[in-house]
């Protein structure tokens, strides 16, 4: 598989998230992403909101800590067998799948420092997909859901036991998802 073509959202990992915009993604709304990747998610959630910030800082050093968090053996082994391309050519498959979308937005920066540019309560959607450890999901959190208007929905990936931090970070913040999707996305209304 060419770099520039790499898939990782394939079957149940795109049809799930496709589920999770229909049950909580207006067409109006306006969506942070956190943690954008190659784009794949950005350009499902471009097809579904209003306008879609794509915030992802595209650092070399994000490879080191790519499996931080996770338990599982079969995904820990996935992620080492993967091939893997350089941040730079992750971010250029990124300007190649979404950049060009009238309705996206590139912000090349970190969730920690994205999150002064919005104004409190001025978000729909925002979806947490950046590093998947306890204390980074717990920050994410707690800085970007006073960026939620009232009934907003926060949601994000890897609500999973393969991710035991993530779903310590989620019960501890906002409770049980409202729904967990095929893709082990997970969703709520705050
Ligand atoms: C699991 S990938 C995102 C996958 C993407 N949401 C999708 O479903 O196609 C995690 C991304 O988080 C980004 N990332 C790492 N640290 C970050 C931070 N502090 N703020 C925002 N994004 C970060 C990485 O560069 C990487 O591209």
């Amino acid at each position: 598989m060419s770099q520039l073509t790499m898939k990782m959202r394939i079957g149940e990992f795109t049809t799930g998230l496709e589920d999770l915009c229909r049950a909580f993604v207006g067409p109006s709304d306006l969506l942070v992403e956190l943690g954008c990747f190659s784009g794949e998610a950005t350009e499902i959630f471009a097809r579904f909101a209003g306008t879609v910030f794509a915030i992802d800082p595209w650092a070399e050093e994000y490879c080191a800590s790519i499996s931080e968090g996770c338990v599982d053996q079969g995904v820990l082994n996935y992620i080492q067998d993967a091939p893997v391309p350089s941040m730079g050519e992750v971010e250029a498959m990124f300007d190649a799948r979404a950049g060009t979308l009238a309705n996206v937005i590139k912000l090349k920066a970190s969730a920690e420092d994205a999150v002064r540019d919005f104004a409190d309560a001025s978000l729909d959607v925002v979806y947490v997909d950046a590093i998947h450890t306890y204390e980074a999901v717990i920050r994410q959190i707690v800085d970007w859901r006073p960026k939620l208007r009232r009934g907003g929905v926060l949601a994000g990936h890897d609500f999973s036991p393969a991710w035991p931090g993530v779903m310590r970070a989620v019960r501890e913040t906002v409770g049980e998802p409202e729904q967990v999707f095929a893709d082990t996305s997970w969703a709520v209304h705050v």
